[in-house]
């Protein structure tokens, strides 16, 4: 069976947990067709190189239109900061490659719709890396929800904290310059929360909110990557032009309220993402750092036994669970990449539509535009507006 030859554009924080995903998955998951790590992309080439050499991929390119060009790489996996998205995705998918792309997926909606237009207009799958959705966890809630398990759906509650940004003295990386991110707390992390909110909860028609920024200026980096950054002792400042926290409330479509924040000003809070759930039959809680537990009430459950239910979700008969390790031999963080390297993989093979696919990145744009636009408004505003 031909194998799926991919290609990586950037190759630090989620080029490495990509990468890391691509070689773990064949060991564990039965993939359709065989996946190779054909190409890295850096601009660099000799970092490059050094990079191939340690995540496997056998051939290097320094520049991403080469990259996309080549007749030997069937998917591109985007993994470079959201001002270079849009380019790659649309190169990529007029070249007839599968594209598969971190989120946010591009600087602004109507950039995000154009790559979508491109992915359908070319007929390549195209898939957006929202990997919280893929713990074991959210899909057993997502399975709940959908069986009904919590009945009619009143309330989404969900929040993304982190704290690595509290220093004013803490040089402003790509993720606080809005040219090369698009918005700060609110693209970085509300991101996944409202990717949560669609899956578990459904559509959301309007939003209004409010976003801040705490530290209106910073020492212009020098050097960064991930979620770090270095600047001279007495580097000029620039301002910040991005989101430090974002608070939101919305109103879904099928009438339920949703509450989401976003900001790396918590301090104590390193990645801690929390999710609720409240139906009239019972309730889901979530949180990203103890992510093989579910809590589950149940209103059905006998008068005077009810209470909150930890499930541990780690046993054969959870999603993915049958192609780990046996139960309760827990997984983490780099396992949700796995999970959607899988269905991306199984997607191409099977010539099927990708989930979660640009179509919703485009929709997460839509609430994330609105969000900022209410902010700025002071006021309601429709997604259908956005
Ligand atoms: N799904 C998640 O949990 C998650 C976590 C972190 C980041 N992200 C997203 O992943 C993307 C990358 O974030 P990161 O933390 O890996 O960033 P990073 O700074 O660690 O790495 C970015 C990489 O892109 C490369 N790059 C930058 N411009 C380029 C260009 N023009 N051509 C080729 N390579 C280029 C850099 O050299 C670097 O290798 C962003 O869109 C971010 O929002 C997702």
């Amino acid at each position: 069976m031909q194998p799926i030859r991919f290609g990586l554009v950037g190759y630090k924080f989620m080029g490495k947990a990509h990468s890391n995903a691509l070689a773990r998955l064949p060991m564990f998951f039965d993939t359709d067709r065989p996946i190779e790590r054909r190409v890295l992309c850096g601009r660099d080439g000799a970092w490059a190189a050094e990079a191939a050499e340690k995540f496997g991929y056998a051939q290097v390119e320094t520049d991403w239109r080469k990259l996309v060009a080549r007749d030997d790489v069937d998917a591109i996996d985007i993994t470079a900061p959201s001002n270079v998205h849009k380019e790659v995705a649309i190169a990529a998918a007029q070249a007839g490659k599968h594209i598969f792309c971190e989120k946010p997926l591009a600087l602004t909606t109507d950039d995000a719709r154009e790559m979508l237009d491109a992915a359908r207009k070319a007929g390549v799958r195209h898939q957006i890396g929202f990997n919280y959705r893929f713990a074991p966890a959210l899909v057993l809630a997502k399975k709940m929800i959908d069986e009904g398990k919590l009945g009619r759906i009143f309330h989404f509650r969900g929040s993304f904290l982190q704290d690595w940004i509290i220093d004013p003295e803490f040089p402003k990386v790509w993720r606080l310059d809005k040219s090369v991110c698009g918005s700060g707390s609110l693209g970085d992390l509300g991101a996944h929360v409202i990717d949560a909110a669609r899956y578990l909860v459904g559509d959301i028609e309007s939003v209004t909110g409010l976003t801040r920024t705490f530290v209106k200026e910073r020492p212009i980096v020098e050097r960064m990557t991930g979620l770090s950054g270095k600047a001279g002792s007495d580097a000029p400042r620039a301002p910040v032009d991005v989101d430090d926290a974002a608070a939101f409330i919305a109103s879904f479509e099928n009438g339920a309220v949703g509450v989401f924040e976003a900001t790396r000003f918590s301090q104590g809070h390193k990645n801690d993402m929390r999710l609720e759930v409240n139906g009239e039959k019972g309730s889901i809680r979530f949180e990203f750092e103890r992510m093989n537990e579910l809590w589950y009430f149940s209103a059905e459950d006998e008068p005077g036994l009810q209470g909150w239910r930890m499930i541990q979700v780690s046993e054969g008969i959870h999603p993915y669970w049958d192609k780990w390790w046996p139960a309760g031999h827990v997984i983490g963080f780099p396992e949700t990449f796995v999970h959607e390297f899988y269905e991306f993989a199984q997607c191409i093979a099977q010539e099927r539509e990708c989930a979660p696919s640009f179509e919703d990145g485009v929709k997460v744009s839509q609430i994330m535009d609105a969000a900022e636009l209410a902010s700025s408004r002071r006021a309601w505003v429709d997604i259908k507006e956005i």
